[in-house]
């Protein structure tokens, strides 16, 4: 969209409009004749967006185990259900699943957390659609099936290093299993975990909805007797916040503000405010109030435009200013995101104390609006803990027939199984959604506690305890610092011992 073309206004003083005051005030329910807010609240409840409290990978949250009937999965399975979490157990067989799992002897308190989900990550319609529905967070242990080829050896103890059984896939390929089953699982994952991004749509007017829209009225300085008029315009695939502002009988300033919301919205989980807008080329303020009075204190943000130029503007809350009209106001409280109240936007002469605005000028002015969201910080937790394998880079390269790994001469034999967790990882990896990927070496049925090297390159080599990887994929669901990394690990002298295992995974590079 074009600016609109500036021209001076003359400040002298103009013809006030007294109707257009008594409808700001109307507007806005404070004329005392307008009665209470309640008969109100009705009428806002449907163009509300829908709750505003975000994911949470804190205990009481719910995660999705993969593979939980696996040796791996189940010990996982336990520590989430120690832990005070919920557990939706994705698994083929119930029966199965309620044997392995013991659950007629858990606790009443571990029991009532515990959900079975049953289904085939190869078979794309036997995935519930509900699946993810109510999921803080995935932990993923699933693997193609790798037992002892002799079928005599089977239900042998598959513990690596004692006994060498020559290995096979016994059913489904690792392609079937480990990328086109993750492929499957992201189809209904991606679009549950954008939807919980750590971004919350407030108001989308892209395209525009008509009633969001009625939410927002002008409130211009014709309150304090000046002449300027704006409003909000509904366009087709944003909304357009334009007018003229006049600095004719002392005003100069222009707004659009929400009526109060209520109840409010809780935005306490969040860092800031967010706003896709286009300007041209002017200053604005954004306003928020954690508080119904009308002439409260608002918290301010001064944000600059680059002319015709999308652009994503951050509100850090802590950066608010607390201002009184355009005075600033530094005994007010903090501002309080558990109760917001109203939005505003305003093009304004002034900036805060009498200061001038540096790029104000009088006449037309246009700012488009996409969207208004609130925004987590750069540091998400994982949402995706995937267990892969040490060695999944190696196949296919020079370096793999000297690999002290067995895995890595197995792969092949075992349906290029290194090949196609790699694959898998990558779908991850490129999924948009906060992942952490543990590549165990040797799984060991040890009891565990034991110091972990954490390592990256795909060189180490080694054995960890099932123990281990079950503590560390549960504990990673609580650091941010694992987000977006890749590892390895083995047990180790001069590894890390659990205690500090959130600040070894810091240390390690994001992929
Ligand atoms: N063994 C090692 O030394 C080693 C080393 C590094 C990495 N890893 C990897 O670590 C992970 C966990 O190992 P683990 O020993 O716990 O493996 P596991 O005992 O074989 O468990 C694999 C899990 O995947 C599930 N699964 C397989 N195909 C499935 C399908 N089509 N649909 C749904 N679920 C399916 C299995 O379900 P059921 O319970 O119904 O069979 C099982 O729960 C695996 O990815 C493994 O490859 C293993």
């Amino acid at each position: 969209m074009a600016s609109p073309s500036k021209q001076e206004h003359s400040p002298a003083s103009q013809a006030w409009d007294l109707g257009r005051f008594t409808q700001t005030l109307a507007f806005f329910e404070t004329l005392p004749f307008i009665g209470n807010l309640s008969q109100w609240q009705a009428w806002l409840a449907p163009f509300l967006p829908p709750e505003l409290q975000p994911i949470s990978n804190k205990p009481q949250s719910t995660v999705l185990v993969l593979g939980a009937t696996g040796n791996l999965g189940r010990r996982v399975v336990k520590l989430l259900l120690e832990q005070q979490y919920h557990v939706k157990a994705f698994v083929r067989n119930p029966a199965r699943a309620r044997d392995i799992l013991a659950i007629s002897t858990l606790p009443p308190g571990q029991k009532d957390r515990l959900t079975l989900v049953v289904g085939d990550v190869t078979q794309a319609e036997s995935l519930p659609t509900d699946l993810l529905t109510g999921v803080d967070a995935v932990i993923s242990c699933l693997g193609a099936i790798v037992r002892p080829v002799s079928p005599e050896n089977r239900e042998a103890n598959y513990a690596e290093g004692t006994t060498y059984y020559e290995p096979a896939v016994i059913e489904a390929t690792p392609e079937q299993v480990e990328y086109q089953g993750i492929q499957n699982l992201l189809k209904l994952a991606q679009p549950h975990f954008q939807a919980n991004s750590g971004q919350r749509i407030i108001f989308d007017f892209c395209p525009p909805n008509q009633a969001t829209a009625q939410l927002w009225g002008a409130l211009d300085d014709v309150v304090m007797g000046g002449v300027s008029q704006s409003g909000l315009r509904i366009l087709t695939t944003s909304a357009l916040f334009t007018g003229v502002v006049s600095t004719a009988n002392s005003g100069g300033f222009a707004s659009i503000r929400t009526k109060n919301i209520q109840p409010p919205f809780d935005l306490s989980c969040f860092q800031g405010i967010q706003l896709r807008v286009k300007g041209d080329g002017q200053r604005y303020k954004f306003l928020l109030r954690s508080s119904p009075a009308w002439d409260g204190v608002g918290y301010a943000f001064s944000f600059d435009t680059v002319a015709d130029q999308w652009q994503t503007i951050q509100i850090p809350f802590q950066q608010l200013t607390p201002v009184l009209r355009a005075k600033r106001n530094p005994t007010a409280p903090a501002f309080d995101p558990k109760t917001v109240y109203s939005l505003q936007l305003m093009l304004s002469k002034f900036e805060y104390d009498g200061a001038l605005n540096p790029h104000f000028q009088p006449g037309p002015f246009a700012l488009e609006l996409e969207t208004i969201s609130a925004y987590l910080d750069h540091h998400p937790l994982p949402r995706w803990i995937m267990v892969s394998s040490a060695g999944a880079t190696r196949p296919g390269t020079p370096e793999a027939a000297t690999d002290p790994r067995p895995i890595v001469r197995l792969s092949d034999q075992l349906g290029g199984i290194l090949t196609w967790k790699f694959r898998g990882e990558e779908l991850i990896r490129q999924s948009g959604i906060p992942y952490t990927i543990i590549r165990p070496t040797a799984l060991t049925e040890s009891s565990g506690q034991e110091p972990l090297i954490m390592a990256q390159g795909d060189t180490l080599a080694g054995k960890v305890s099932r123990e281990d990887v079950a503590q560390l994929c549960v504990q990673a669901l609580q650091w941010p610092s694992a987000t977006q990394k890749t590892l390895e690990i083995a047990a180790g002298d001069g590894g890390i011992v659990p205690q500090d295992w959130g600040r070894g995974l810091e240390l390690l590079k994001a992929d």
